[in-house]
């Protein structure tokens, strides 16, 4: 659970990074049609919801350190209270209750919202305020700003647009314990629910009915979707990277691929595990497999404060290359397929990302054109991959055989911790609990 006052230095550490008299502006997620008068269940904005922690959409959230106020200034913008509109759609929080739950100086009802922008953006220099991120907001602080430019007796327009992602992002890279225990939760459902898939798998099933397994365990425990797309890969479906149709019925003999995780309070976790549907290994899946298990743990291993994602990367693709070399899939030397990345075409990701309320979440890899070295807080996965075609170019054994293993990761003084390591991942551990 993130406190209240967690939130509120959140903002006052977004604030302290804006230059004098700034007002930011951060909108929430407005609801999106899926069929005539239906929505597609609301998820709010990530960067909105690191701010405030408030659920409900079209609001907004307005920060100040002009120097007419003491010091930060806070207000939300939310929707009106309004019985009939409750009674349809749902209960609404309401400004007056929000300035009750929330930490801010002003609370506002968001028909009013073109006033209070102006309001809001008369007399500071700068606002800070995401382009591209929600277009309903954006369109009424754009017509905000030209309403002031067009009353320059009564407005003083402010002079810099600027985007807080950037320093927003920054913030985010690093987790909070709050938000890593926030993420043990729903790397520990997330991990029990591919077990469950493990066992209820069986030849004959379909890929959604192991969606459905999914699903159901992380809603039974406490998470209310998918933090993305459920992939269920049977046989050469786990060669197409996002497959998220799953529709096909999984055939004995076959390798299924789940990459699933769980969205818990925001927080997302991404697990991704390769397992036989009748819980035996052919010879053939058990080579591919081992070598990018292999490389998965190599690269864990290499994980601390002070390296870098690339060289674990390196690390991990010089062992997918020496097994692709093995197998009789490449020629030539490590260094060689190293330098001409022949193995791209068996192995097209990378080898992880960060991870917290996006699952590709924020922040940047490199600092000035470098690699920036792994610190304490960062989430990441490691997940590499291969991926072999059901094409001549293959020998004919490996043909149509996908493998990912994928774990959550935090980086801690010490080295790291596994979140999702209760997941089995060896052949033998696999087998026996699907053997039960
Ligand atoms: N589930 C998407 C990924 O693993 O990056
Ligand atoms: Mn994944
Ligand atoms: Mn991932």
């Amino acid at each position: 659970m993130i406190t209240q006052q967690e939130f509120t230095s959140r903002q006052d550490r977004l604030l302290a990074q804006c230059p004098p008299d700034s007002v930011c502006v951060i909108p929430s997620s407005t609801l999106v049609t899926r069929s005539r008068d239906t929505e597609y269940k609301f998820r709010q904005n990530s960067y909105f919801w690191y701010l405030t922690g408030f659920a409900e959409p079209d609001s907004v959230l307005l920060l100040s350190n002009h120097s007419r106020h003491p010091s930060a200034y806070r207000a939300m913008v939310c929707q009106a209270k309004d019985e009939h509109a409750e009674v349809w759609h749902g209960r609404r929080l309401g400004a007056q209750q929000a300035l009750g739950q929330f930490d801010l100086d002003e609370a506002y009802e968001n028909d009013q919202l073109d006033t209070i922008l102006d309001e809001w953006l008369d007399g500071h220099s700068h606002v800070f305020f995401p382009l591209g991120e929600e277009a309903w907001a954006e369109k009424q602080v754009m017509e905000s700003f030209q309403r002031l430019r067009n009353n320059p007796r009564k407005f003083l327009v402010p002079q810099h647009l600027s985007d807080p992602r950037p320093l927003l992002d920054e913030m985010r890279v690093f987790k909070s314990a709050a938000e890593i225990a926030t993420m043990k939760a729903a790397a520990k459902m997330t991990s029990e629910a591919h077990c469950r898939a493990m066992q209820f798998a069986r030849p004959g099933c379909y890929e959604y009915q192991l969606a459905a397994e999914i699903h159901h365990h992380i809603a039974m425990a406490g998470a209310h979707y998918p933090a993305y797309g459920t992939i269920v890969g049977s046989g050469e479906n786990a060669c197409i990277l996002h497959y998220t149709e799953n529709t096909d019925l999984i055939e004995d003999g076959n390798l299924v691929l789940i990459d699933a995780g769980a969205e818990y309070q925001g927080y997302a976790a991404d697990i991704t595990r390769t397992f036989p549907v009748s819980g035996k290994f052919t010879e053939a899946q058990a080579k591919v497999y081992q070598i990018v298990l292999k490389a998965q743990e190599a690269a864990i291993d290499l994980l601390k404060p002070g390296v870098t994602l690339t060289q674990a990367n390196e690390a991990s693709s010089k062992i997918l290359i020496a097994g692709l070399i093995e197998l009789g899939i490449l020629n030539g030397t490590v260094e060689e397929n190293l330098e001409n990345q022949a193995y791209r075409a068996f192995y097209m990701h990378g080898l992880g990302h960060f991870l917290g309320l996006d699952v590709h979440d924020v922040g940047v890899y490199k600092i000035d054109g470098e690699d920036r070295p792994l610190k304490p807080g960062m989430v990441l996965t490691i997940e590499p991959g291969l991926y072999l075609p059901n094409h001549e170019t293959v020998p004919e054994d490996y043909r149509g055989i996908g493998v990912r293993i994928e774990d959550n990761i935090v980086i801690t003084a010490q080295g790291t911790e596994i979140l999702t390591a209760s997941v089995p991942k060896s052949i033998a551990d696999i087998e026996a609990l699907m053997s039960n």
